[in-house]
């Protein structure tokens, strides 16, 4: 009897003493729930090897995007964003696509004809389609998801009108062909995935999603579900909404943040978070901490990533991604928009070592500490 006291004693011992290790990397610690992403650029790319064993999934910032892959009419060139790809593989990130249609990042010239005018939108939608095909025809499987259509909900604060026409942004896709083009483009996406399947002689599993930041905020998300209706009663084939999630230090509510995901979940849709980051300043701040980042303001930025992980967690039948905008303090796009103050949006500081943020995120078992 006391000798199986022994052994039992010695058993819970060495299994808590192998608990008690915290996962090494974001990715191990997260590998039971959902992919860890991070967005590298052209530019910086081989620069984070030293924290790339935390992700399994990159985004290419602007390569991908319209205006990069299909400059004029006739010329695709897809150099930078093969070379990401090559990179990515080689580091075993698999690649998120981004973005197939957007108003922006997209040459002015494909709104117009030959001779200079607005384009019909019998021309306009050929050109949509030969964009696709071209582009997810040459990445193939090499991209696991593609943000199909980005950003065409009403960012104006005004709630959804009584005869629903204030759903879409006044782009100029919109403007010349109404929101018929959202539905095309899921079905020329998907158009040009089965004749891809046909050509190769197999199966992919390419996911196609919706994409677009403040999907948390009440109005924004009351608009998008008009046109989730909308795509689903025409059969569109829309797999996932992509919930950029751009924050700042004040801006995070938890309760409509998993609001969200169950309204978009409830739908039938997986969700990924696309483009997480948080600013540590309001917009309209004064305040720069050019110095360094202050630690009671980093302590704020780690409870929203810590709070918001809290909540993909308990969602991750649903949760398909969690991807940040950028890598580590070092290389922000934030700090191009605004080059009068140095923003940390990140979970790693300049100097790639974890800030409070990574701790908590990562060694969640434990009360976040490491
Ligand atoms: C949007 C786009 C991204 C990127 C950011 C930068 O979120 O989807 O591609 O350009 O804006 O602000």
């Amino acid at each position: 009897m006391r000798f199986k006291k022994i052994i039992i004693a010695l058993i819970a011992l060495v299994t808590l003493g192998s608990c008690n290790a915290n996962p090494k990397t974001l990715k191990e610690a997260y590998k039971n729930y959902f992919p860890i992403g991070l967005t590298l650029n052209k530019n910086n790319y081989t620069n984070y090897e030293d924290i790339l064993d935390n992700f399994n999934s990159m985004t290419c910032e602007n390569e991908m995007k319209w205006s990069s892959v299909h400059p004029s009419d006739d010329i695709y060139i897809y150099d930078e964003a093969d070379k990401m790809i090559s990179y990515a593989k080689e580091h075993h990130l698999n690649v998120r696509g981004h973005a197939l249609v957007w108003h922006e990042a997209i040459p002015a010239g494909v709104f117009l004809d030959k001779n200079q005018e607005t384009i019909s939108k019998e021309d306009l939608l050929k050109k949509m389609k030969n964009h696709i095909f071209n582009v997810v025809k040459h990445f193939k499987d090499d991209v696991y998801v593609w943000d199909v259509v980005n950003e065409v909900i009403d960012e104006n604060e005004d709630p959804l009108n009584e005869d629903k026409t204030n759903v879409y942004r006044q782009s100029s896709w919109y403007n010349i062909c109404g929101r018929d083009y959202i539905l095309y483009a899921f079905q020329y996406a998907k158009e040009a995935l089965n004749e891809l399947e046909e050509e190769l002689g197999r199966k992919m599993n390419v996911k196609l999603y919706y994409n677009d930041y403040s999907l948390a905020n009440p109005t924004k998300r009351e608009k998008l579900v008009e046109m989730i209706k909308y795509l689903q009663e025409n059969n569109a084939p829309i797999d996932g909404i992509g919930m950029q999630s751009h924050y700042h230090i004040n801006s995070f509510s938890q309760v409509e943040f998993e609001n969200s995901i169950n309204t978009y979940s409830s739908m039938g849709l997986e969700v990924q978070i696309t483009e997480f980051d948080v600013s540590v300043y309001e917009p309209e701040s004064k305040e720069n901490y050019e110095m360094g980042l202050p630690e009671d303001i980093e302590l704020i930025q780690a409870s929203i990533f810590s709070r918001a992980f809290k909540i993909l967690r308990k969602h991750k039948d649903v949760i398909t991604g969690a991807t940040f905008w950028g890598a580590a303090d070092d290389s922000t796009y934030l700090d191009d928009l605004n080059p009068n103050r140095k923003d940390y949006p990140y979970m790693f500081n300049e100097y790639h070592e974890g800030k409070s943020s990574y701790y908590m995120v990562k060694n969640f078992l434990y009360g976040g500490k490491d």
